[in-house]
């Protein structure tokens, strides 16, 4: 690292600059008050000394007018801190639309990217300025998190769920990725670089760099090899539901619940398919926990999201 002492990282995402201004109010909110109690505390201090000894002062009764005072005040304050963070965590958890999907799989001590034409990388991410990527991370063994200060993002990653990150890099350049959840002895290892390059110069990285099975193309080989797809049929008379185009939209349960189609039920699907019924199936699809890793699992969901383009999600947005 020779980037020296620095009070506040980078600004290098769309969200940074957002992040930063509610953190500097919330900041002088704080420093005001307290600068102002303690000024109160001395100036009171003085001015109300005793001067003599038998001196008695005047009992105070309330003052209601006072009370009511520094009940509003804190509560607009803290209710505009609420409502801007409010509006920015929806922002930080929404990830739109024509993001780039990147999986990314955590485990003691490393992080595993796979881009979504094939190449993989281990502890660096390179990514392309100016493009709304999408991380879908899930880990193998205990709670990781990923942390990106100069994007002002962090995410828990979880064993037997899947989270997400959203981020659009705004300056090209090398930002450090940390794990932000003790998981190990070598916790303050497991870190690396992320590379925001031009849009051109990805696509050379790209090019230059052994392209794997990508994602979708593994998923689709798995729900063949797996047998997903003799029950899971475009038929109605089907065994199981159709999943095309399921990801993205509502799915009605048998107990008359109605959830939308996540990564997260898509997963618990695969390896608890009997939480969560859809209306009019039976309970008969077995469980694929043990048969299937974390990675694999995400490969099958970014292949149920390939045939998930489901013509109403554009419009809905
Ligand atoms: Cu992984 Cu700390």
């Amino acid at each position: 690292m020779d980037e020296g002492f620095k009070l506040f990282p980078d600004q290098a995402s769309t969200m940074a600059r957002e992040v930063d201004w509610l953190f500097y109010f919330a900041l002088a909110v704080g420093v005001f008050f307290s600068a102002l109690i303690f000024l109160l505390v001395l100036y009171f201090a003085v001015k109300y000394r005793r001067r003599s000894d038998d001196e008695q002062p005047k009992p105070i009764f309330g003052d209601v007018r006072l009370e009511a005072l520094w009940t509003v005040i804190p509560l607009g304050l803290t209710m505009v801190m609420f409502g801007w963070g409010t509006g920015i965590f929806f922002k930080v958890n929404r990830p739109p639309a024509n993001a780039m999907e990147i999986n990314v799989v955590a485990k003691q001590w490393m992080w595993k990217f796979q881009h979504p034409t094939g190449q993989r990388e281990i502890n660096e991410l390179h990514v392309p300025l100016g493009q709304p990527i999408k991380l879908t991370m899930t880990s193998e063994d205990v709670i990781h998190s990923l942390y990106v200060p100069a994007f002002r993002i962090k995410n828990d990653v979880l064993p037997s769920r899947c989270t997400t990150l959203w981020f659009e890099a705004t300056k090209p350049g090398k930002y450090h990725l940390f794990c932000a959840e003790y998981c190990g002895t070598k916790h303050s290892q497991m870190g690396g670089w992320i590379y925001v390059m031009e849009a051109t110069q990805y696509q050379q990285w790209l090019a230059g760099g052994a392209a794997d099975e990508t994602p979708v193309e593994k998923g689709q080989r798995l729900f063949t090899q797996l047998g997903c797809a003799t029950c899971h049929q475009a038929n109605p008379t089907a065994r199981g539901p159709s999943l095309h185009g399921v990801f993205g939209q509502q799915v009605k349960l048998k107990t008359g619940q109605t959830i939308v189609a996540d990564e997260n039920y898509l997963r618990e699907s695969i390896v608890n398919p009997s939480v969560k019924i859809t209306a009019g199936y039976e309970p008969i699809m077995p469980t694929f926990k043990g048969l299937v890793n974390e990675e694999q699992l995400l490969d099958l969901i970014s292949y149920l999201k390939s045939i998930g383009a489901a013509p109403s999600k554009e419009d809905k947005k």
